[in-house]
């Protein structure tokens, strides 16, 4: 039996790179046989930022609500909000005594939003992996479908999962896999074609957000930096090309096909011609979520209804886990 977990950040909408990276990929799996899906939205990682409470908390339903619009049944799959099942935070301070300060430290995401001031980043910003870490094992998961920069990430899930199994003399957690097979795993940004397309970088010209409009997507493509040859005929020619090889990427996973095969319909051709046609597919692609998600959002109680009940399943599973770890370290019973 394979179980399933991911999960994402409701900071802000989500942008194309979530999509392809992530939840795309995630539908896939709710229909494999021997396969149970559990899908949070990580509303206690997003507090390790500064935020506001009232748009967290209207930001993890529409997270919850972009799940279900991008097509995770909640029939299927389990969808949930982390804050609900405290097994996460409780697992995470277990976790935390095994967790070394020297490897937390060389993560490249911590470092990242932590920036010149790491002396006054705050220790959830720190401790954040072992958050996630704990996401995972508190369920078991044997895979958890992400993008690649959460790789590192899973490596010191794996890394602790082993540190517990070793120091308890136990074989309990297993060994989650990374499974970083979504059509678009690296998503560039639109403006720089070397860095990640990310929630956080400042102008919001560099993505394009799942709830952006026709016109909004169309203008942004249409300012993506590019160069000025036409595009060729083979992926090699790409190589130094970053933000054409980002642009032919989306192009290709949003049309289910090849990135060869995207290329042959625009070889030749220049910027001015692939832009709109690329433009018309995230729109086309789009619409349907975005309408659904439009839909979901009005009926607010209902995507409260399924993650509450998202939310009690989880905790059937994490509870048990939970006594068990407290069992194996010698802490009272639960
Ligand atoms: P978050 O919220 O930053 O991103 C959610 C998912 O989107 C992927 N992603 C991308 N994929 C391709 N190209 C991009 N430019 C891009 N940007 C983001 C991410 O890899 C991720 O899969 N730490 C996680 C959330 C988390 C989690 C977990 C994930 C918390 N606990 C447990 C899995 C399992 C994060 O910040 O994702």
């Amino acid at each position: 039996m394979k179980r399933i977990l991911s999960g994402m950040q409701p900071t802000s909408q989500l942008h194309l790179g979530n999509y392809l990276g992530a939840l795309k990929n995630w539908v896939s799996f709710q229909d494999k046989q021997d396969t149970e899906c559990l899908y949070c939205v990580v509303d206690l990682h997003a507090i390790t930022v500064a935020y506001e409470p009232e748009v967290l908390k209207k930001a993890s339903l529409e997270i919850a609500a972009a799940y279900i619009a991008a097509g995770i049944d909640p029939k299927k799959s389990t969808i949930f909000v982390q804050s609900a099942v405290p097994e996460h935070s409780q697992l995470m301070w277990l976790l935390g005594t095994m967790a070394q300060m020297g490897k937390l430290q060389r993560m490249t995401q911590f470092k990242d939003k932590a920036g010149k001031n790491a002396e006054r980043a705050g220790l959830g910003l720190f401790a954040y992996p072992v958050l996630m870490a704990a996401d995972i094992l508190i369920y078991k998961a044997t895979h958890v479908p992400v993008g690649e920069d959460q790789k590192q990430h899973l490596e010191l899930t794996r890394d602790l999962a082993s540190t517990f199994n070793t120091k308890f003399d136990i074989d309990f957690f297993p060994h989650p896999e990374p499974v970083i097979t979504g059509p678009a795993p690296r998503v560039m940004s639109l403006r720089d074609g070397t860095k990640k397309m990310s929630k956080s970088e400042p102008s919001d010209m560099s993505r394009i957000n799942l709830t952006d409009d026709a016109d909004t997507i169309l203008k942004k493509i249409k300012k993506a930096k590019t160069d000025p040859e036409p595009l060729p005929d083979s992926l090699e020619s790409l190589e130094e090309r970053p933000e054409a090889l980002n642009l032919i990427t989306l192009y290709a996973a949003l049309a289910n096909e090849a990135k060869e095969d995207s290329l042959k319909r625009f070889a030749g051709e220049s910027f001015s011609v692939f832009k709109p046609a690329f433009a018309e597919l995230v729109i086309e692609s789009f619409a349907p979520i975005t309408n659904e998600m439009n839909k979901l959002m009005q009926d607010i109680d209902q995507v409260q209804k399924i993650v509450d009940s998202g939310s009690e399943k989880s905790r059937d599973i994490a509870a048990p886990v939970l006594r068990d770890v407290h069992k194996i370290m010698g802490l009272s019973a639960l």
